[in-house]
């Protein structure tokens, strides 16, 4: 298949090696409005892997599957999170919001047999917690603003402003803008800020002029 903008998520499943088994997986485990998301995940990763030049299988993978958790319970979660031996650092950690990222890497490599460290990673931190990787890659970051960018999201105002620098290869400056609105974005709505955004916010900014 010839890759085209309008290529759908079903047809870039083709493209994944083992993309039917993950598809399949994920039909399994997920509503079918956050599958519907997975797929507008893989389309809207498709025109940042030549500008960021990206490693398409990985850049692929972790676009379908970083959702893969994120429908089951909080509890369910904890009990992955003391299986998969992953240490809190903060109480808010605990939350599915954020542990769906860290969680998610576990599960591919443990159910999924997916052992890239830079597909986990990229996972991994798509939930905004850091682990020993790092937080700023282009692949990390591009993961984040398709998830942001993804045709059902309705942030038309926040995607007018990071889209033609995200377009043009300016990641540097569009994470910077990406971690200050997610942290507005989660004020207006009461969801608890992980006390390290601020470290990533600061990071970000730092990024743009280095
Ligand atoms: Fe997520
Ligand atoms: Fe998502």
């Amino acid at each position: 298949m010839r890759i085209t903008e309008q290529a759908t998520g079903h047809d870039l499943v083709q493209l994944i090696p083992n993309g039917a088994a993950y598809l399949h997986k994920l039909q399994e485990l997920l509503s079918p409005r956050r599958l519907q998301h997975s797929l507008e995940v893989l389309v809207a990763m498709e025109p940042l892997i030549p500008i960021y030049m990206l490693n398409p299988n990985q850049a692929r993978t972790a676009a379908l599957l970083h959702d893969v958790v994120k429908d089951f319970p909080d509890e369910e979660l904890g009990q992955m999170a003391a299986q998969a031996g992953i240490r809190f650092k903060h109480p808010v950690e605990t939350l599915g919001l954020y542990l769906h990222g860290p969680v998610g890497a576990w599960f591919i490599e443990e159910k999924l047999d997916i052992h890239d460290p830079l597909i986990k990673a990229a996972i991994h931190t798509h939930s905004y917690m850091r682990d020993h990787t790092e937080f700023h890659t282009p692949l990390n970051w591009s993961l984040r603003f398709a998830d942001l960018l993804a045709e059902g999201r309705d942030w038309y105002e926040f995607k007018d402003r990071i889209l033609p620098l995200v377009n043009t290869g300016n990641w540097q400056t569009a994470a910077a803008m990406t971690m200050g609105w997610v942290i507005e974005l989660f004020q207006q709505v009461g969801n608890p800020i992980h006390p390290e955004w601020y470290v990533f916010l600061d990071e970000s900014r730092r990024l743009t002029i280095s």
